[in-house]
């Protein structure tokens, strides 16, 4: 099971950025620790990064008929902007979870409407860099139901 990992601007100084808010990890040692969760349960992440809001869209768009089962998004300043990013969801056909990894709604008010959000089939904020674990356990949970659902699916049209 592939799973797509998106990073938007400004992650990739994770470590450096305002640790106070975002903790000391770097965006690799999340990725490596993320990959080896991925790797006890048999899945693979592919991991992409961009500062720029066409390049995320056109990450999101390789999804439509692609290999991937469901993608991680942490679209940063975006989630407040960008309705071509929340479109670009909303058409990429398979699940999306969206983290933040300070809690969107206990700060400055601008940052507590996300529109990918309220795209996406859910929303993990405020848990810091283990957002992305807990994201990760959701996007598996969906994919095998999912898969579950089309075995049952094929076995039903096969007796008919
Ligand atoms: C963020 C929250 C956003 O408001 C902010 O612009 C970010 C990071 C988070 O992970 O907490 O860049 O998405």
């Amino acid at each position: 099971m592939k799973i797509l990992v998106i990073q938007g601007p400004n992650l990739n100084i994770l470590g450096h950025r305002e640790p106070h808010i975002y903790g000391n990890f770097t965006l690799e040692q999340i990725h490596t620790n993320l990959q080896n969760q991925a790797k006890q349960n048999n899945a693979s992440l592919e991991f992409f990064q961009s500062n720029f809001e066409g390049e995320i869209i056109d990450k999101l768009q390789e999804c439509i008929g692609g290999e991937y089962v469901g993608v991680i998004i942490n679209p940063a300043a975006f989630s407040h902007t960008s309705i071509a990013i929340a479109d670009a969801i909303a058409s990429c056909g398979v699940p999306v979870i969206e983290v933040h990894i300070s809690n969107i709604h206990a700060r400055e008010e601008f940052r507590s409407k996300s529109y990918t959000g309220a795209v996406s089939a859910g929303v993990i904020t405020g848990f810091g860099a283990f957002g992305y674990h807990l994201a990760l356990m959701g996007i598996l949970q969906i994919a095998n139901e999912v898969q579950a659902y089309k075995a049952q699916q094929a076995a039903q049209a096969q007796q008919k």
